[in-house]
């Protein structure tokens, strides 16, 4: 709030040292995700980076296989790379899977149904996405638990060798899939990407695991999140969760002031300008980073009254924590239908409280994305 109050956007060193131009408010917030001359090619990056690391830190170590993919690439790239999975990803096509999300969420609410405490990362926010999106990709389930540490220690990115380490074992193990899927097809998304008939909608092996690796780490990092941080705010909210119990209509607009008053990606929107880009009272020179503050901006007064308030009778409508432009979050419909079953359901199922204060929760330790390790509450 202080950050918006001065300008639109202003330089600041992030915890690693590396210099990026920080947008605070929403109109510039959504000007920028979708301004032509702020670039996402992943190549244009590199060279930035040595440029921008101020200190003596050193620089994170990505592993080259799972960079290459559209959230990465700037037109015509990005047009082709999306294009091709686009149609599973529609609201219609999305709606269709309502029927396994609610028997997985059944599923996982029934094994805890009498153990009273429980923590519902572990039980329903962590596993209901991940199991939806390794149905959809063909991955399988029971190396769920390896890939999300890796998964983890990627978007953490606090310690090179960790970094560098997690995704030589992501790669390799997506390699090996890609390799099981050419030999025997599944009917998942990721066999249809494999065995593509038409020359135009072929992907080489690079871009089929970087493929495979943003829609996994997308698909389960931050549903999570939209599931728990928003059982969190109706918890601290009692007036709003005894609304919502009252009229189970207000259930979507709900999950969006989930993810307008404390969405999963905080600011993980990384962008370089390609020449000088002016964005309100700020003026970014050429071959700066540029990152837009979601979180802020969608508490910005200037677009939301009271934007600091919780109230899921709001029209949150308009919010940025899905982004906005050509990147707009592939995933959204996905998200949204499994925030509307998870926190449904367990509503029509259980009176929930929090077992622990909420100053002792611990969140994730990410300045990009905002999640909580664990969330303990009883069921009864
Ligand atoms: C892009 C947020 C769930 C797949 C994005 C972006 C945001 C976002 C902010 C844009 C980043 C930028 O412009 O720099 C979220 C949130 C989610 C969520 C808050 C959950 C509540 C999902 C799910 C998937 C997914 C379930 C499923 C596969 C993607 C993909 C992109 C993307 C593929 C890149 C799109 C492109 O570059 O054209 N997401 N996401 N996301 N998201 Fe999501």
């Amino acid at each position: 709030a202080e950050l918006r109050e001065e300008s639109a956007a202003r330089p600041i060193l992030l915890p690693r040292g590396l210099k990026v131009w920080l947008v605070t408010r929403y109109d510039e917030a959504r000007l920028a995700l979708a301004d032509p001359r702020l670039s996402k090619d992943f190549a244009g990056f590199l060279p930035l980076f040595e440029r921008h690391q101020t200190g003596t830190r050193e620089a994170t170590r990505f592993d080259n296989s799972l960079v290459q993919h559209m959230l990465n690439s700037d037109p015509p790239t990005h047009t082709r790379l999306r294009k091709l999975v686009m149609k599973a990803f529609t609201p219609r096509r999305v709606e269709q899977l309502r029927p396994r999300i609610q028997q997985i969420t059944d599923d996982l609410l029934d094994a805890v149904a009498d153990r009273g405490e429980t923590d519902l990362v572990e039980a329903l926010a962590f596993p209901l996405p991940i199991t939806v999106i390794c149905e959809m990709l063909g991955i399988p389930l029971d190396d769920r638990d390896d890939f999300r540490e890796w998964s983890n220690t990627l978007v953490a990115g606090n310690d090179p060798d960790a970094v560098e380490a997690a995704g030589t074992a992501m790669a390799g193990f997506l390699s090996t899939l890609v390799d099981t899927l050419r030999a025997h097809p599944g009917d998942d998304i990721f066999s249809a990407l494999i065995h593509a008939t038409d020359e135009n909608d072929r992907l080489d092996q690079t871009e089929l695991i970087s493929m495979a690796f943003l829609l996994l780490v997308a698909g389960h990092e931050t549903t999570v999140n939209l599931i728990a941080t928003g059982v969190l705010n109706l918890l601290r909210h009692p007036e709003q969760l005894d609304k919502l119990r009252a009229d189970r209509t207000l259930l979507p607009g709900a999950v969006e002031e989930f993810l307008r008053y404390e969405g999963p990606v905080n600011q993980a929107t990384f962008r370089f300008t390609t020449e000088e880009v002016t964005l309100g009272d700020v003026t970014i020179p050429e071959g700066e980073f540029v990152l837009a503050s979601l979180m802020s901006a969608n508490r910005d007064e200037r677009r939301f009254a009271d934007g600091e308030s919780f109230d899921i009778t709001r029209a949150a409508g308009g919010h940025l924590a899905f982004g906005h432009g050509i990147h707009y979050c592939l995933g959204a419909p996905l998200a949204r239908l499994e925030g509307e079953i998870a926190v449904g359901t367990l509503l029509d199922r259980y009176d929930i409280a929090l077992t622990a204060e909420p100053e002792t929760l611990r969140w994730r330790s990410s300045t990009l994305m905002r999640g909580l390790y664990t969330l303990p509450v009883s069921l009864s």
